[in-house]
């Protein structure tokens, strides 16, 4: 097959036989997707040969960058002893070993002393909501099953974790979901009925969910469970006074704090751990993407001593009846430990920072100059962009507009790969982007804006 046939058979088959997530299965026809064949560093190409500037990240993941020696090696290495061999009751492997020594001593500062592994985002989530469960059964509380989160978070795609997730358009469709699930507002400092004082509007926000904590009745609440940044759920990010604030009110009616820092942890926001830039300590911290910047699929779940201590009790529900095939896949851990080195090695959350404080700044001259952007808002290399109908009323975009996806299409023309999500652009580069790429993603952004306008 020569190259022209092996692309078209690619775009038939998609078309024809694949379901795409996220995606109306129709678009796939009518819109083919971007066929990705080629990645290097902050670059990709596809499949008829056109490079891109990924600000896309793969998918806020690929922190390192992308076609990393170092981790292909790594990987390679493991692949040369034995790929796979499970990790249930009476066997172990060194990679997974080892990454389970590195996170908790990466994560010492939380106080995080047991680790168990999945295989992405939504298993990590699934692992800390069953855990927080099986935590107050083994602790003689059997009655504390409740879980409480935020509207419009995204906790993944598994029955627990979307029962946590609050984004109506994520939930409907699959409806009716768990019992003992329920979301209170976010703190959402660009659209709230409240007040514009950000330090007020967390107040008001913990205050709404220690109402609800005492509606439900604590001694039937097992769990809150949030993102320390809310990612596709509209990249909110709370006032600084907000996570601190939570913990209070966790502590107040002795319930455990969830940290998903699926998308946060590792560096996206500047600091090792989204959690850590508030000096909150959770007592359940899930991760996935940035552990091994995808390389194989991977995720973590961390419990710090509080909650391990209760599996040194003698209960006859103390065994853990939960895991998977996939939990410490060698090659994935085996990625991990060589990703982990690469960013502590290039201190890459410092990096996060600094390009990130300078992307915010590019995004606010943007703003400047398209009446259709109604804010900018970013922290590290967590960046999005909020289009608005009218900036004064902020009528948002209907989620059917094709504005968002449009602007987005135009960047893609232009050489630059950025996610529309509803009425937002997403922008979550690798770790290792530079303030120069920054600048070839903000030219193509205005160019975009201009044709669109
Ligand atoms: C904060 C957060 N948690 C969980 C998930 C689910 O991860 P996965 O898609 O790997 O299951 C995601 C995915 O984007 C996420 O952003």
């Amino acid at each position: 097959m020569n190259e022209t046939s092996a692309s078209n058979f690619l775009r038939e088959n998609n078309a024809k036989h694949y379901w795409h997530p996220m995606t109306d299965p129709k678009r796939s026809a009518e819109d083919p997707p971007l066929i990705i064949t080629k990645g290097e560093g902050e670059y990709i190409w596809d499949i008829d040969g056109n490079k891109y500037l990924d600000v896309t990240g793969g998918l806020w993941n690929v922190n390192v960058g992308h076609n990393r020696t170092e981790v292909k090696q790594a990987i390679i290495d493991q692949l040369d002893k034995i790929a796979y061999y499970n990790t249930f009751i009476s066997s172990a492997n060194p990679p997974s070993i080892e990454l389970s020594a590195k996170l908790i001593e990466m994560l010492q500062p939380e106080g995080m002393t047991k680790v168990m592994f999945g295989s992405g985002g939504s298993d990590a989530n699934e692992t800390a909501l069953k855990l927080a469960r099986q935590y107050w059964k083994v602790m003689d509380h059997p009655e504390k099953t409740k879980f409480i989160s935020l509207k419009n978070a995204y906790h993944g795609m598994q029955f627990g974790a979307l029962s946590a997730s609050g984004g109506i358009l994520w939930r409907r469709a699959y409806e009716p979901l768990m019992p003992g699930f329920f979301q209170v507002d976010n703190p959402d400092t660009y659209r709230n009925p409240w007040t514009s004082d950000p330090s007020e509007l967390a107040n008001i926000c913990v205050n709404i969910l220690d109402r609800e904590i005492q509606h439900q009745g604590p001694g039937t609440v097992a769990a809150f469970i949030a993102e320390p940044v809310q990612g596709a759920g509209g990249m909110i990010i709370p006032p600084d006074n907000y996570w601190p604030l939570l913990r209070e009110v966790c502590d107040k009616h002795d319930i455990l704090l969830i940290a998903d820092e699926v998308i946060t942890g590792f560096g996206r926001t500047g600091s090792m751990f989204g959690t850590r830039a508030w000096g909150v300590k959770a007592d359940i911290m899930s991760f996935a993407k940035g552990i091994n910047s995808g390389y194989i699929p991977l995720g973590a779940t961390a419990v710090n001593k509080r909650v391990a201590e209760a599996w040194k009790r003698d209960h006859p529900l103390a065994p853990i009846m939960h895991g998977y095939t996939y939990s410490g896949h060698p090659l994935a851990c085996a990625a991990a430990n060589a990703n982990l080195e690469i960013v502590e090695r290039e201190n890459l959350p410092q990096n996060a920072a600094k390009v990130g404080g300078y992307f915010l700044e590019q995004l606010k001259t943007l703003k400047e100059k398209h009446a259709s952007i109604g804010d900018v808002r970013g922290k590290g290399l967590m960046l999005a962009i909020e289009f608005v109908k009218d900036r004064k009323t902020k009528e948002p975009f209907s989620p059917t507009d094709p504005y968002p996806a449009l602007i987005a299409k135009h960047c893609r023309d232009h050489g630059v790969m950025v996610r529309n999500q509803a009425h937002r652009i997403i922008l979550s580069p690798a770790l290792t982007f530079n303030t120069s790429e920054v600048d070839e993603a903000i030219s193509a952004l205005n160019v975009s804006l201009q044709a669109g306008s």
